[in-house]
């Protein structure tokens, strides 16, 4: 009789399991005990560490932001996600969508892990001309291109998933097998990053796919480290159209093309990897010419692994990174890790050339509560003015003339970042920000939330996004200074993006 029992259940649970997985994945793998997501559902948004206005998972881990698209109407954030835990594992994108990228709603995970192996990071593309030919009525079909992470062999691959209901749910493209083979580089290669290049009416690939390890390797006279791009007419078929041969290159490629200084008839491709290292250059549907490397997208200690949306609506590029080592779980909070705040991507002419500035997107304005504006004040007169400020969440700015007042301390909820007047550098917590003065003068933005502060030197010329927990019971602001210089000061506080209790 109890044998008779098992098999029903087992019969049953099999069931169960394939109707879950017919949408999901291939049937193949016990992982719908991974759609957890409707018991994320007793967690709030209220703890005392939790960021109130960078993303984080209701619960459990996450990394990388992926396929960050924008299609009617709203802003889509898959990310690479724990599902089981607040450590990194059994890697699944997980989802969130916003109509302004500042107030987020998480879904049920999207795409789960199957035939053993787990998803890791990629992009999305809205298919407006249905290459794919999967269209249902007026609805675009989302695309999700990622990479399927097989171990024993490490033989990665990238393959494709769909969504006919606007990410809602999606569907593996030829069950999950690979678009794009393994190209020999066993486990290295990976991140894919597709989008429609006009122009050439193709589909293009960009492939991180092999690093540069050793010292011997970074300095002989070829570069090992590689990306691969593809082409392809109907997503299926992939050609591989050139290599960019150069030893920074590292995980999680993204390429975008932006006016320079606002100019759309003069537009630039830039691409940058998982560290925000970036080339600047021309791209004819096949291949990426550039003169040199030329910079860093950010200077902190925690920004890794960044993506723009595609499909942007209103000619802004906009960015958001992991913050790479944000460790909640010492200030044992129910999720681990965070996104960065959006940021815009703009290239403009300096007297060093073209160079990449990012700065918060507009929309958290839409956050402020109350505004405190100080012009021109002596420095101690503003240390007094400042010790009315009670403030949890915070967007501040700073400007000052380094030849009058020196070096100088600003200190937001116990974070100290200093200005070195000799070196022309901010320096937070033992990282440097380069912020040499413009016509006399130096400028800094800060947000400040819960577990984090962003930097944003010269209107964003330099930026520098680091992991911080402000003490709860801290909320002043203060600055100091020997010089006699006068100091310009806003401050905004905010309010949470989560719906509140
Ligand atoms: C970058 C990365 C990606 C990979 C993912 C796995 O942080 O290593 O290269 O796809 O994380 O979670």
């Amino acid at each position: 009789m109890k044998k008779r029992k098992d098999t029903l259940a087992l019969v049953l649970a099999g069931l169960i399991a394939a109707s879950l997985s017919s949408t999901l994945h291939a049937s193949e793998e016990p992982v719908q005990d991974m759609q957890t997501f409707p018991s994320y559902l007793d967690v709030g948004y209220d703890q005392k560490h939790r960021p109130q206005f960078h993303f984080t998972s209701r619960k459990n881990w996450l990394n990388d932001p992926n396929g960050m698209v924008y299609y009617d109407g709203e802003y889509h954030l898959f990310f690479q996600h724990n599902p089981k835990g607040n450590r990194w594992g059994n890697m699944t994108w997980a989802h969130a969508v916003s109509k302004d990228m500042v107030h987020w709603e998480q879904l049920s995970h999207a795409i789960l892990p199957y035939g053993g192996g787990m998803i890791f990071s990629g992009t999305a593309a809205v298919d407006h001309n249905n290459t794919l030919g999967k269209q249902k009525g007026d609805t675009k079909t989302l695309l999700a291109s990622f990479t399927k992470a097989v171990h024993k062999p490490d033989r990665y691959y990238q393959a494709l998933a769909y969504s006919t209901d606007k990410g809602r749910s999606f569907e593996l493209f030829n069950e999950g097998k690979a678009i794009v083979p393994n190209q020999g580089f066993d486990r290295s290669e990976r991140d894919p990053k597709i989008f429609w290049h006009e122009a050439s009416k193709k589909w293009v690939m960009i492939l991180y796919v092999k690093r540069a390890v050793t010292e011997a390797d970074k300095r002989g006279p070829i570069a090992p480290g590689k990306v691969r791009f593809f082409t392809s007419d109907n997503l299926a078929d992939w050609e591989v159209a050139s290599d960019f041969d150069r030893n920074w290159v590292f995980e999680c490629m993204d390429f975008v093309h932006l006016p320079v200084d606002g100019d759309l008839n003069n537009k630039k491709w830039l691409l940058f990897d998982a560290s925000f290292d970036y080339e600047i250059g021309e791209f004819d549907g096949t291949t990426f010419t550039t003169d040199k490397k030329v910079g860093l997208g950010d200077y902190g200690k925690n920004y890794y692994a960044a993506q723009t949306f595609n499909n942007s609506p209103d000619g802004r590029t906009v960015v958001i990174g992991w913050m790479r080592h944000s460790d909640f779980n010492k200030a044992r909070m129910p999720f681990n890790q965070q996104m960065s705040f959006p940021t815009t991507m703009e290239l403009r002419t300096t007297p060093d050339g073209v160079h990449l500035f990012r700065w918060p997107v507009k929309e958290i304005e839409s956050l402020y509560t109350k505004k405190h504006e100080f012009s021109n004040r002596p420095i101690e007169k503003l240390t007094t003015e400042l010790s009315q400020i009670d403030a949890d969440l915070i967007d501040a700015s700073i400007e000052f003339e380094p030849k009058k007042t020196g070096d100088i301390d600003w200190t937001l909820r116990g974070l100290k970042v200093g200005y070195d007047a000799d070196k022309q550098v901010f320096i937070y917590n033992g990282a440097r920000l380069a912020a040499p003065a413009v016509n006399g003068k130096v400028k800094l933005r800060v947000l400040v939330d819960r577990g984090s502060i962003e930097l944003f030197a010269n209107d964003g010329a330099a930026v520098a996004t680091h992991f911080a927990l402000p003490d709860p019971k801290n909320r002043k602001i203060s600055v100091s200074g020997k010089g006699s210089g006068i100091v310009s000061m806003v401050i905004n506080e905010l309010k949470s993006s989560w719906p509140q209790k």
